[in-house]
Formats: C-alpha cells, structure tokens, sequence
C-alpha cells in the first residue's frame, strides 16, 4: 500500500499527534486530566482509593510505611488473591462469565467460566495441601500457556505459597537455578508443550534439572501432549496433575495474608551472570495491577482482553493473569506462536473471539509489517478499540503501522513502559486522555513521580538522562530473594533517594517521555530481557572458550540481536562446527531466546589497561560505527585487527 505508507512517514516527519476520538473519551473510564492533579495531591489517598475497591478481611491501619528504600502497602490489612480474583466475582451476574478464554496451538478451545476457575482453582489447592505445601512453601512452576499454568499460580495464592514461575522456553540448567534459589519444595510442570507444532519436552527437561535439587520433594505433571512425549514418572516423586484432580475436595478456604506476605518471586536478568528472584507482595501488587489495569486499558464488562505475553514473564502474571481476574474481566490466553499454522494467527484469533482489547510487543508488530498484509485483510479486526505495547522501545513506523493497519485509525495506543521490578505499569498514556505522539510512553501513571535526570541526579528539564522515579508505588518489588544488600545495591545506589530503572530516555519540550533502552548490560533481544553476563558465562563453560564478550546489537526487528566475541583457547581451531557447538552450549546453559546471533573469533578482546573489557568499542564494531575513544585501550591493534575483519561486514 504504498499510498498508506507514504502517509506515514508524512505523519512520522509532522511529528503528528493523535488525540482519542470524542466517542472513546466520551465512555472511557477517565475522561479528564483532573486524576493527575487528584493523585499528586496525595498519593496516598489515590491509591487507597483502589484497594477499597478489593475485598479484605482486616483493613489496613496505614496506607504507607516508607523508609527508604523499604515500603509497605496497606499495613496491617489482610487479604487474599485468590479470593478478590475468583470468589468475589462468583456472587455477581459474572458467575458464568467467562475468566479465561484459552486457544491451544493446535486450535482447541477451552472457555473458563469464573466458577469454572473457582472449582478448579479450589480442587487445586487442596492437592498443594494434600501434598503438604504449607504457607510460605515456594513452589516452582514450569508449564506452558496452558490453563492449568493461572489454576497453579492462583491455587498457590490460595493457600499462601509463593509461586516461582519459569518461562518454558528456559534450559534444565536454568530451572535448576531458580528451583535451588528460591528453596522450592513442589515442582509442577507439563509431559510437554506445544510450540510451531513441535512437542517441547518439558518433563525431560525437568528431570535433567531435578538431579540437582534437593529440595524438591514432588513433582505434579499435567498432561498436554499425551502419546506424542514418552515421559518417566519417578515413583514416588512423581504425580499425574488428572489422577491428584480427581478425588480434590471442592472448596479450599483462602489463606488470610497479610498485606506484606510474599505473593511470588520471578527471576529477571541483571547486570551480573545470576538471575535475580524479585519478590513481590500481595496487597500492594494486587492494588496496583488492578487500578493499572483498569484505567490503562480502560476494562468494560463486556470486554475480551487478549495480552500476547507469555506468562512465564512479568507481563503475564500481571496482566494476563492478576489484573485481569482482580477486575473480574475475559482474559484470552494463547499457547503457541503467531506465525503456526500461518502469519495470520494472531488476527484469526482476534476475530474468532471478537478481541476488543489487545496488547502485544513491538517485535512482534514489526514481524507483521514485513509479513504484508496478505493475512492480515483476510480477517475482520473490527471488533477491536484498544491496543498495547510493550516491552521494548516502539519505533513510530511500527506505532503508525499499528495504529492504521490494526486499529483503523480508530484505536488508541497506550504504549506502556515498566519492568519486572516495578510489578505494574508506570508510563502510560490513559487513552481517554492523552494526546498521543507515535514512539512516546507519554506520561507517568496518575500518583507515579518519574524524572529523566543527569548524571549527578539533577533533574533535566528537557533531553537525554537517565530514568528514575522517586516516590514509592504499591506493586514495586520489596526486595531481591536471598540478597537484600544487592537489592539496595542496584537501584538505590546509583542516584541517592531514587529507584534507578537502568533505563535513559529522553524528556521532550511538552513533558513526553521517550524511552530509550538500557544504559547497563542488560540487552533486550525481541522483548526479552538478557543480561551479557549470563551469556558469557555460558560461553566461557565450554571447553574451547577462553574468554568472551557480549553485545546487544541494534536490530531492526528484535530491537537487538546478541554478538558475542570470543577467543579460544591455545591450539583450539575456529570452524563452523565449533560456531555451531557454542551457540547450542548457551541454548542448554540458559535457553534457545539467549542463542547468539553471531559468534566471532578473536585472537584478544579489546580491553583497558586496567584489565576491562571495552563493550562500547566491541558494539561499534558490530554496528560498524566509527570508533570512540581508544586510548585507555591496552593493546590498539586488537581493534584494528576486528574492525580490519568485521567492521563493514553483515554480521
Ligand atoms: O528497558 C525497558 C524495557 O524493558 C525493560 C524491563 O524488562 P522486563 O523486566 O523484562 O519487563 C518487560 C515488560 C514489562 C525496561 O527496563 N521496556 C519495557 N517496556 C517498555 C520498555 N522500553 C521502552 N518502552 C516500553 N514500553
């Protein structure tokens, strides 16, 4: 469509901005700016004002104690998640609403009333207990987006003990990881799953990973893919998920937490090889996931929601499962990927279900820019009103491909900026409200203090810096499991009296924010977060490697693909099989998202004469940029050598 196209880059280069039409400001849930001033006025009270719309059966003495950087929600109340997702919805017209809507990869449907997940989710907890999961028990789940995955997260919730999600897409070598740091107890996992219409074996992948967990007393199995996965069931240890479901009592009663008790950890890189366990609370996490929810997207009864994420991830358990549920909306789940059977899935779906409401992550809308619109036309989209983004930077080709090709002009965008840490969105537009600029995240969420500040913690009025927020926000993580110092460590040390977001961004003359990425090494690969570490440390395990260093490198769909440099050990021969065997080392170490792109050989690696790799010379030679300074560099002719090799090629 190039007459479509050239209209963009005309809107791209007008800086246009794009206001909500009066017939969605008109219905929308917020409708003024006045909420802005309300919520500065005293946070405090603003956000009180959401939990009272949750149900509690002790309420809070204090909205806030905050000693910096320690804060506790709703002090004194206690409540329970699973309740205000489930229980409080069965004494309303929404009984046989449906709660989740599931689409298998192989286009089975599965449509979870909210009693459905009542009974489910109350059988459920009573086989944690039966299995003698108490409160406080952390229990591992590695599922994929199949619907026992939310029944396992709420059941835990139920009885108080924390869940411990791992993506599916993680390695054995990683579950063992975060089964051994969070102390897990209960395994649950699946025979398999099904991904691009190949089984991944997910129990074979435990089994590898509970060889070293002493811990783990159980293991529950969920039977999705049947004949076409041989699994061994370790007697003993291991348990049917159908046999235990079978003779479950109906009805669990609801574990009454208090408000600071540990809802669940999830692991997230950071800046050094370990993963850390971010932890987060119940009364505080359960309030502001269902306030973001309901105003950034601007939840109506009749609305079917549909969050691409997987809920492996923070944007799962926030808002695919908690915040959705905590709002008694439709949350659709899908279990495989968007391009199976073909490129149109995601808008078959769309139109299957009559979405209204859909948010997914900039990788994947520019996937369906390059694909055409072949697929695309050949399905009706007109049921959706509202769309999101997530995750990583939004190029405004991509947010005007969206916003004319998916939402007909006729939907906003939120572009939504937060993190595993912050539990809840942070930067937002409201969609009633905000004026739009195609590329921003706009504004802070009502109550929510965000700065772009300098390198000295000033302020900055307008331009580049780096992102902080100052104030403390109910959903923020209480601390890192196990670790407390490193939790103080990195985010409230770089600037003092600041969360540190490990993000620069860029404040514009009216005030919109425009994030930019990371300034630490963290890399982010087509929304994932991976840190540089943990990638070179997997290389460094294997045999040949002597020494590694990797870059996130700028790339046109993912965001940034990983470039590792690495130099072999004395008599080990680069070759193409050995490429091959490093990269499928990091696949086994951490996952198939952490697989490099490129792997290049080197005699050295570029580094200071004190010793430091240099990565910001390694990413200009892999983006083949003219290089920064050099001087500090101990021996210069190792660069010469790399760029003389790979600086202007294709990598
Ligand atoms: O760099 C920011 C980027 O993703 C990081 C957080 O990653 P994670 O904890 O995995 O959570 C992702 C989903 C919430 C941030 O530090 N990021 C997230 N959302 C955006 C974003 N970058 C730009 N725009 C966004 N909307």
């Amino acid at each position: 469509m190039p007459e479509e196209q050239e209209r963009i880059e005309y809107l791209i280069k007008q800086k246009k901005t794009f206001s909500p039409s009066k017939g969605f400001r008109d219905n929308a849930i917020v409708r003024d700016e006045s909420i802005y001033k309300r919520a500065k006025r005293s946070p405090e009270a603003f956000w009180e004002s959401f939990a009272k719309e949750l149900h509690w059966y002790r309420k809070w003495k204090r909205v806030l104690d905050w000693k910096l950087p320690h804060s506790k929600w709703f002090v004194g109340g206690k409540m329970n998640v699973s309740y205000n997702c489930i229980d409080r919805h069965i004494d309303s017209p929404r009984r046989n609403k449906a709660a989740i809507i599931w689409e298998g990869e192989l286009g089975e449907t599965s449509i979870l009333t909210y009693w459905d997940l009542y009974r489910e989710v109350n059988k459920f907890a009573n086989v944690l207990k039966d299995l003698g999961i108490e409160k406080g028990d952390r229990v591992t789940i590695y599922l994929p987006m199949i619907p026992e995955l939310p029944i396992a997260m709420l059941a835990c919730a139920r009885i108080g003990a924390p869940h411990n999600v791992v993506f599916g897409g993680f390695s054995a070598e990683s579950l063992t990881s975060r089964i051994n740091d969070s102390k897990s107890t209960l395994l649950i996992t699946a025979d398999g799953g099904y991904r691009k219409g190949s089984v991944v074996a997910l129990k074979k992948n435990a089994d590898e990973a509970l060889t070293d967990t002493p811990t783990i007393r159980n293991v529950v199995v969920v039977k999705r893919v049947g004949d076409k996965e041989s699994v061994s069931m370790k007697k003993g240890r291991d348990l049917w998920w159908h046999d235990l479901m079978k003779y479950a009592p109906p009805y669990c009663d609801p574990e009454k937490m208090d408000s600071e008790d540990l809802l669940y950890i999830l692991y997230t890189s950071g800046t050094t090889g370990k993963p850390k366990g971010i932890v987060h609370t119940t009364g505080g996490f359960l309030t502001g996931v269902y306030a973001t929810f309901k105003l950034v997207f601007d939840i109506r009864e009749e609305d079917t929601y549909w969050c691409t994420a997987d809920i492996g991830w923070v944007t799962g358990h926030s808002y695919v499962v908690y915040g959705p549920l905590a709002n008694g909306a439709t949350t659709l789940m899908y279990e495989g990927a968007p391009k199976y059977p073909d490129i149109g899935r995601f808008w078959s779906i769309v139109e299957k279900y009559g979405v209204t409401v859909f948010y997914t992550a900039p990788t994947a809308i520019r996937s369906y820019m390059r694909w055409g619109d072949e697929y695309l036309n050949k399905y009706n989209l007109s049921t959706l009103r509202l769309l999101g983004s997530v995750g990583e930077p939004i190029n405004p080709e991509a947010w005007m491909w969206y916003y004319v090709n998916i939402g007909k002009k006729r939907c906003p965008i939120v572009d939504t900026w937060w993190q595993t840490e912050t539990g809840m969105i942070l930067i937002t537009p409201l969609p009633g409200v905000t004026k739009l600029k195609p590329g921003s995240a706009t504004f802070p969420f009502p109550g929510i203090d965000v700065d772009v500040v300098d390198e000295n913690g000033k302020s900055i009025k307008e331009g580049t810096g780096y992102l902080v927020i100052k104030n403390p926000w109910p959903a923020m993580l209480r601390t890192i499991y196990g670790d407390p110092k490193r939790y103080v460590e990195e985010y409230w040390s770089r600037f003092p009296n600041m969360y540190f977001t490990g993000d620069w961004a860029n404040k514009d003359k009216d005030g919109y924010l425009w994030i930019l990425g990371r300034v630490d090494d963290v890399m982010n690969v087509a929304g994932h977060r991976i840190s540089t570490m943990e990638v070179e440390s997997a290389l460094v395990d294997h045999h040949s490697v002597a020494e590694a260093a990797v870059i996130g490198k700028s790339d046109e769909l993912k965001g940034q693909s990983i470039v590792a440099f690495t130099s072999l050990k004395e008599g080990i021969k680069s070759d193409s099989k050995l490429l091959d065997e490093l990269k499928q080392h990091v696949v086994k170490k951490i996952g198939a998202i952490a697989r490099p792109d490129s792997i290049i050989f080197t005699v050295e690696l570029p580094k200071t004469r004190s010793g430091k790799i240099m990565r910001r010379l390694l990413r200009d030679i892999a983006e083949g940029r003219v290089l920064g300074d050099t001087t500090t560099l101990a021996d210069p002719e190792v660069v010469k050598q790399l760029k003389d090799k790979y600086g202007h090629k294709e990598m």
